[in-house]
């Protein structure tokens, strides 16, 4: 049977990537990444799709007019691949609905809070302000609303009392490379699918609320 190909983008780091590559390697996901696709140039994840072997691509927003012709671009690029599912693993653009609508259903998000609490940027430092005792990790499919799109599972994290950003960062990341390759395993498997009123289906059943794991 030919492989569940995935596609990944990233803006940085790229430690999503790699977790995700790990257990393509292991065999605990029957899937291949077939490409790794950045925004920018210096990102240092771009070291382990060359690391694997994998092909990658730089694709430069900062070359663009607009983000209509970066996702356009983006799209194409991605189209020559022919995913299955396209995962965001750290990347840092907003996605113009257009660009969305292409991939529905096939695209997933990575997102280190317990959404809807804390979208955006600087979760963890939020959080802490916010005085939480749980923070943690969602994973969602993408829509246009910026980490907005139902979320399909999420891991807690408690927060410690002498929990600095770094600290509290450093769990969730554990957290998210376990949940991100158990979520895209569900999807090679068929058991999750996302229906036509924008909602995750595992296993036959709607969630209401996301599948919640504990660290
Ligand atoms: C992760 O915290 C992810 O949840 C967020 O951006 C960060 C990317 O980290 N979207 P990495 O590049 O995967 O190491």
């Amino acid at each position: 049977m030919p492989q569940f190909r995935l596609v990944v983008l990233i803006s940085g780091r790229g430690s999503n990537l790699q977790a995700i590559l790990d257990v393509c390697q292991t065999g605990c996901l029957n899937a291949e990444v077939v490409a790794v696709i950045s925004n920018r140039p210096d990102a240092s994840g771009l070291q382990y799709a060359a690391a694997a072997g994998i092909p990658y691509q730089v694709i430069d927003h900062t070359g663009f007019a607009d983000r209509v012709t970066f996702d356009q671009a983006l799209a194409q690029c991605i189209g020559r691949y022919m995913p299955d599912l396209v995962l965001l693993a750290g990347f840092m653009r907003v996605l113009t609905p257009g660009f969305v609508a292409q991939f529905t259903g096939r695209l997933l998000n990575i997102h280190p809070s317990l959404l809807p609490a804390f979208p955006g940027l600087h979760t963890h430092q939020r959080a802490l302000d916010a005085g939480v005792t749980q923070h943690g990790v969602s994973v969602h499919f993408v829509t246009p609303e910026l980490d907005g799109g139902p979320v399909i599972a999420q891991s807690i994290v408690p927060v410690l009392p002498e929990d600095d950003e770094a600290q509290l960062a450093a769990r969730v990341l554990v957290a998210e490379h376990q949940l991100y390759p158990v979520v895209v395993q569900w999807l090679v498997a068929g058991r999750l699918s996302l229906n036509a009123q924008q909602q995750p289906v595992l296993d036959g059943a709607t969630l209401d609320e996301p599948v919640c794991f504990q660290q």
